[in-house]
């Protein structure tokens, strides 16, 4: 399995460890994306994935050698609940598409994507020197939003009925992040001494437009 260097080894927080993927760990995704409220929450079908489905997504977007998809495991028993990953990384304008799957439907609520989100958007700030991370999201999935949120994304448009479940249409939410919303936020954690997520949800500053820096060419030319 091939391993870029910008895919840390291991990102630890307070209540999940994200670990980059194991083959074995497919037998897991197998099980999640099986699952119908999966598919319901995060997929533009309603059907789940089929299997051969599901082993070629494995194959290309968790342990290709151009995936960046950290398995998240619970620290302590280090069980493993979930996958996130960025994907559509985009180095001549320092951005990426952000997704996160708690697998383990007993695991939800409890902090866990919430925190893993973090640990993403710190390392894609800090370390890899992006400048934007984006997401969608049904207008029905409020833990999701919530989620988003609490890490500091932002609302920036919705595709309005774009999505067809549970018998009605619903909107789909684009959400996102700049680098200078996440310093500002990192930076009222620090001298608030918290170490996890942030705590308030209040909303962030407008964007600071600024063009791609070096350090973020430099880095992002190392992906390709
Ligand atoms: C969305 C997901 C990543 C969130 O992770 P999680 O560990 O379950 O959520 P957390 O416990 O970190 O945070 C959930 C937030 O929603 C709130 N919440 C929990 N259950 C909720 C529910 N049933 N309805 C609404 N909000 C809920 C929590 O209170 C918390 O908000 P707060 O911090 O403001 O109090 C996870 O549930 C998941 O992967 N779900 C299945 C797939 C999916 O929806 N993926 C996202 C597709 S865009």
């Amino acid at each position: 399995m091939v391993q870029r260097s910008w895919s840390p080894k291991v990102l630890v927080g307070s209540r999940v460890v994200l670990r980059r993927h194991a083959p074995e760990n497919v037998a897991a995704f197998l099980r999640w994306y099986a699952d119908p409220e999966i598919a319901r929450l995060a997929r533009y079908q309603a059907t789940p994935m089929r299997p051969e489905e599901i082993e070629r997504f494995f194959a290309a977007r968790v342990v290709g050698p151009d995936a960046l998809a950290m398995a998240v495991h619970v620290r302590g028993t280090d069980r493993l609940i979930g996958t996130c990953a960025f994907s559509q990384l985009d180095g001549e304008n320092g951005s990426a598409l952000y997704h996160i799957t708690i697998g383990e439907s007993d695991a939800w609520g409890h902090g866990y994507g919430t925190e893993a989100t973090q640990l993403m958007v710190d390392h894609a700030f800090e370390t890899l020197g992006l400048h934007r991370i984006s997401l969608n999201v049904f207008e029905f999935n409020e833990r999701a939003i919530r989620a988003y949120r609490r890490c500091g994304f932002q609302i920036e448009g919705r595709s309005r009925e774009s999505i067809w479940r549970d018998g009605r249409w619903w909107d789909e939410i684009a959400m996102s992040i700049l680098e200078s919303d996440w310093r500002i936020r990192r930076d009222g954690r620090s001298a608030a001494g918290e170490d996890g997520a942030a705590d308030d949800q209040a909303d962030l500053p407008e964007a600071v437009g600024a063009g791609p820096s070096d350090r973020i060419r430099k880095t992002i030319g190392r992906w390709r």
